[in-house]
Order: structure tokens, then sequence, then C-alpha cells
């Protein structure tokens, strides 16, 4: 016989022998599907009746024991007993420790740990009961996290808006400005802001739900960012004097218009020239480029500083909530949530935000796609 009719054989061989062995299991699991209920790890009701099962039988078995032998029945009806208990102590002990433990991991929950869960290797209804709770608790988890989170970016964007009022009125107190209404205007765009502010992070709230309203719009970028720049001016370093770094604005072309929600955009801006300047050296230089994407009225930011710049390994850590670079200072007052703001509020808008590759200091780069339903987009 050839070596290919050899192999074709066995392989046939192989093939039947699989075939019979994927029928023998099915049959199984038909069989094993039907007998389910009677299974005691698959159901409480099972257990229990196993239970009354071994329980006649060995009281029948010690019984008919005590006819064919000497033992005396009080004896035998002494070791039935004894046996039962035994029996039933194990069957209890099984179907009460997952409740006892997931008394333990409630109380836990009720004490704020939501981290506990309920190790359960039954099958049965208890075993379920047991999944549900974990992803009960699960759940609860998220909440909370999601819940300490929102408290925390609640504290830090109202930080920023309050601390550039306070420096507005503690200069016109100081009497190092006067209280004339170009002043008096910044004053009150700030409230306005946090007036803003408090309504946007009611929206937050709603973030769990999904349904954040974007209100986009288009505008002219050159007018929009200087804006923002000038306030960035105001409360450089938040109050550590950052005065000596210079803030530069780049757009081209000059009448670039974008599509978004001014804003969300104001969030993402103010966040990272707030981390700009705090990492410029001495008389550094920090610029915000502006850019048409490749699409109609949509954007590519740069920001761009001369600072130590973010390592390789931290570049996406930065996003996350609470996530500092290694490299960072430690007690450089800041709280960890202001790139993590920046990425939900592009991401809210379909963009994408990440550290680029720079010669020297920090490049994040904003990418917004814009409009498609904008007519003058075209
Ligand atoms: N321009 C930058 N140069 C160097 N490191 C930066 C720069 N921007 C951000 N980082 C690093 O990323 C980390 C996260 O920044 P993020 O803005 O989220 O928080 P923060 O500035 O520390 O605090 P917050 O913005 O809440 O006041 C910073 O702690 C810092 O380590
Ligand atoms: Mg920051």
């Amino acid at each position: 016989m050839r070596p290919a009719d050899r192999r074709n054989r066995s392989g046939q061989g192989g093939r039947s022998g699989q075939g019979g062995r994927s029928r023998l299991r099915s049959l199984w699991e038909r069989c094993w599907e039907g007998l389910r209920p009677l299974d005691p790890n698959r159901s409480v009701k099972a257990a229990l009746g196993a239970l009354v099962i071994a329980t006649v039988a060995i009281t029948t078995l010690l019984t008919i024991i005590a006819l064919h032998s000497s033992i005396e029945l009080r004896v035998i009806a002494l070791l039935a007993v004894i046996a039962s208990l035994l029996v039933t102590q194990f069957v209890a002990h099984g179907l009460a420790a997952p409740l006892d433990e997931m008394t333990d991991a409630a109380r836990s929950m009720a004490r704020g740990d939501y981290t506990r869960r309920v190790r359960v290797e039954r099958r049965d209804e208890l075993g379920e009961l047991a999944d549900t709770f974990n992803r009960m608790a699960a759940d609860l988890e998220a909440a909370d996290r999601h819940r300490k989170e929102l408290v925390a970016n609640v504290s830090h964007e109202l930080r920023t808006p309050i601390a550039a009022l306070r420096a507005v009125l503690e200069n016109v107190v100081d009497g190092v400005s006067d209280a004339d209404p170009v002043t008096m205007d910044t004053a009150l765009k700030q409230t306005e802001r946090l007036g803003s502010l408090v309504e946007h992070l009611l929206d937050l709230s709603r973030l769990d739900n999904g349904v954040v309203p974007l209100r986009t719009r288009r505008f002219t970028v050159w007018p929009y960012l200087s804006g923002v720049l000038k306030e960035a001016n105001m409360t450089k370093g938040e109050g550590r004097s950052r005065t000596d770094v210079h803030l530069h604005l780049d757009v081209q072309p000059p009448e670039l218009a974008a599509y978004a929600d001014t804003e969300r955009l104001h969030q993402v801006v103010a966040n990272l020239i707030d981390n700009a300047v705090k990492h410029s050296p001495p008389y550094g230089r920090v610029t915000v480029r502006a850019r048409s994407g490749q699409a109609p009225t949509s954007l590519r930011l740069e920001v761009l500083d001369e600072g130590p710049g973010i390592p390789e390994a931290d570049r996406e850590r930065v996003f996350e909530r609470f996530g500092r670079s290694a490299a960072a200072k430690s007690g450089d007052g800041g709280t960890g949530l202001g790139l993590a703001i920046a990425r939900w509020a592009v991401d809210l808008h379909g963009g994408r935000i990440r550290v680029a590759e720079s010669p020297r200091g920090c490049r994040i780069l904003v990418t917004l796609p814009g409009s498609t339903s904008d007519p003058e987009a075209t």
C-alpha cells in the first residue's frame, strides 16, 4: 500500500472514530439534559431529595443488618441517627456556605467595600444567586467609582474659573488694577463661565446614560482661541506666578473655521495650556497651533511647550483619571484629572487626543472631525 493510501485510510478511520465519539458525546449530553433536574449539583431541590434518599437508604441498610445479625436494634437505631445527621450536616453545609459568604459580602458592601466577591463553585440555584450577587457587586463598585470621579471632576473644573475670578478681584482690592469696565467684564465672564460649568457638570452626571448633549456650532478659530489664550494669560500657573511663560497663537489660514461645542473645546484647550505652562522652563514658550484637518471644518489643534515632555511609557496613562506621569513632580498641585476631562470632551466630538512625537518638550495633538452636514463646509 502506498503511503498516501495509508494516510487516507488512517485519516478516514480517525474521522469515523471522531464521528462516533461526537455521537456518543451528544447522546450523553441529551441524557444528561433529561437527568439534570435530578443532579444534586444542579438543583437545591434535587440535593434535598438526595439527602432524604440517602438517610432512608442508610436506615434501611442498618435495619437489614440488624435483622441478620446479633447487634441490638437500639445500637443500630443510634448508628442510623448518627449517620443521617452526618449526611444532613454535609449537605446542609454545602447549601449554607454560599449563603454565609453572601451575607459576609453584603455586610462588607454596607460598610462601603464593593470589592468583595462570592466564590461559589455550585451550578444550582445558589450558584446562580452568587453569580447575580457578584454582578450586582461589580455594578455597584463601578457606580461608586463613577460617583467619586464625578465629585473630583466637579471640584477640578470649578477651581479654574474661581481662581481667575479671585485673581481679578484681588488685583482690584490691592489696587494693582482699577475696577474699570474692562476688569469687571473679565470678572463677569468668569462668573458666567462658572454658571455654565455648573450646567455642564449636570450634563456630566447624565454621562452614564450616554445622553450628554453637544451644542456644536461653526466658529472662526482665531478669535475663539485668542479669547481662550487671553483667559489663560490671566490665570497662568494658577497663583504660582508663571508670568515668564509666553503664550503664542498660530492659526493657519487666519480665517480657519471649525465645528465643535465651544464650551467643551474650551475645557480641552484651557487644560492643555495649563499643563504646558506648568511644565515650561523659565521664560519658555507655549504654542497653540491650529490647522485644518483633512475634512472641511475638521480641526487639527496642537499645544506645544519646551518642558521635559511626557515619557513614551506614560503617554496613555496620563489620559486616565488620576494618571500622572512618572516624571511629574510630586506636590505640583495637579490632581491628574485635566487630561482625562480633555479626552472625555474630545471623545464626545468623535475626535482624538494624544501625545504626539516632538523633538523638544511636549506636543499634544487634538483632531476634531468637524461636521459633514455643515452647508458652509463645502
Ligand atoms: N505639557 C506637559 N509636559 C509634561 N508632562 C505633562 C504635560 N501635560 C501633562 N503632563 C503629565 O500628565 C499628567 C496628567 O496631566 P493632567 O492635566 O491630567 O493632570 P495634572 O496637570 O497633574 O492635574 P490637573 O490638570 O488636574 O491640575 C501630569 O501629572 C503630568 O505628569
Ligand atoms: Mg493638568
